[in-house]
């Protein structure tokens, strides 16, 4: 086990047996093994594949009209209040075809792959009706199929109120948990359940229903809470054992204890924080304090953080959040790992974990989170095989 900063290992070698790793340590004690392929990166810095564990990049659409509005002081809630916001990009998620939603949705996750990102979450909420949402979890499905990467599927059908349901939050809710869910748990298209616990969206009773369903279902689940106000969705997480709590700029020390002792990971979404110009800090000290596994991601959507670059959320969560570039590194790493439920595989550089790495041609680690994206030389395996991106294609 290495230790230290980072748990750098010197002068390392990694072997790999097919997509697994099969030992790794310092180079001069690697175990003998006869014939094998040898690929000298020539001095590189290894880091594990990055993770980005919350992403909603299938969508139609994008707001960029909606950003100038916010610019001129319309505020997110006033856009969603007129059915802008997340209701105009269901419009445009619910009148594509899966095929142009697999297109776009295709391009972004080539371009976090070849900043290093092995594998991601997608999460569906903007089709918010059984077909739709199917449509865009089969989406997640088949990038997974399409490119060597790790996908990892989350139904957020109760991310906002579609026009049909409107003034029937607790129906829809229904719809959700008694159609939805197990319609789409029984075609193998969920491997999470999550939610938006908000004053906009859905409240904590509500969430909970949901989160009873996906219970029975047998699926973890994760929240988006704490975003805009303090509805201690994030200790409804804790106490259903949620893989991750999202956001959580206004949770509260209380809330911060519950996910402690629910081993629930805080996953802080910096690109969100600075585009909708939020003042309020999520309290970073306080999950230091009581050890809060802390995971960065894009957030990736066309609303609050059309963030195109893990790397850039990276030095975001440094530069707006204050964490240090080991602590941004690990949280898209090893926690992120863990806000997936992927901990046993993905995450770390271990012995029968995924070879799932990336070799950066940089001076120093804290490199990774200093840029502002670009691109960063780097070779990327992903299985135990490096990507060929000339093959790939744009
Ligand atoms: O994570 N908070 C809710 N969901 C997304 C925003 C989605 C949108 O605005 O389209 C988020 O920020
Ligand atoms: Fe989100």
């Amino acid at each position: 086990m290495a230790r230290g900063e980072y748990s750098i290992i010197e002068d390392a070698a990694i072997l790999t047996d097919g997509a697994r790793i099969a030992w790794i340590g310092p180079r001069g004690a690697t175990p003998d093994i006869g014939e094998c392929e040898v690929v000298d990166l020539q001095g590189a810095w290894v880091t594990p594949g990055l993770i980005d564990c919350h992403t909603h990049l299938v969508f139609g659409g994008d707001r960029s009209g909606e950003f100038e509005e916010r610019l001129q002081g319309v505020s997110y809630a006033d856009i969603a209040a007129r059915g802008g916001g997340i209701a105009s990009t269901v419009r445009a998620t619910r009148e594509a075809s899966g095929d142009a939603l697999f297109d776009s949705a295709r391009t972004r996750a080539l371009g976090l792959l070849r900043e290093g990102v092995t594998t991601l979450e997608v999460k569906s909420g903007y089709g918010l009706d059984l077909a739709n949402e199917r449509k865009m979890l089969a989406v997640a499905r088949r990038l997974a199929s399409a490119l060597p990467l790790t996908v990892r599927a989350t139904c957020l059908a109760a991310h906002a109120l579609p026009p049909e349901y409107a003034k029937r939050t607790d129906d829809y809710i229904a719809y959700v948990c008694d159609d939805m869910l197990p319609a789409l748990v029984a075609d193998g298209l969920v491997d999470a359940v999550d939610a938006f616990c908000e004053h906009i969206a859905f409240s904590p009773q509500q969430v909970e229903r949901v989160f009873r369903r996906a219970g029975e279902l047998g699926v973890p689940v994760k929240l988006h809470a704490e975003q805009l106000s303090s509805l201690h969705g994030s200790s409804l997480a804790a106490r259903y054992r949620a893989l991750s709590a999202d956001h959580l700029e206004y949770m509260t020390e209380e809330d911060v204890i519950a996910m402690a002792q629910a081993g629930t990971v805080a996953v802080l979404l910096p690109g969100a924080f600075y585009m909708l110009r939020e003042t309020q800090l999520p309290p970073v000290d306080a999950l230091r304090r009581h050890r809060v596994p802390i995971a960065i991601a894009s957030d990736l959507n066309p609303g609050t953080s059309p963030a195109l670059s893990l790397r850039m959320m990276l030095n975001m969560s440094c530069t707006l959040f204050r964490l240090t570039p080991e602590e941004a590194l690990a949280g898209a790493t090893v926690h992120a790992a863990r806000a997936l439920g992927l901990a046993s595989t993905h995450g770390t550089l271990e012995e029968g974990k995924m070879a799932d790495f990336v070799a950066w041609k940089i001076g120093r680690p804290a490199e990774l989170a200093y840029w502002l994206g670009g691109a960063l030389p780097n070779r990327v395996v992903r299985g135990g095989a490096e990507i060929d991106f000339g093959h790939i294609g744009a």
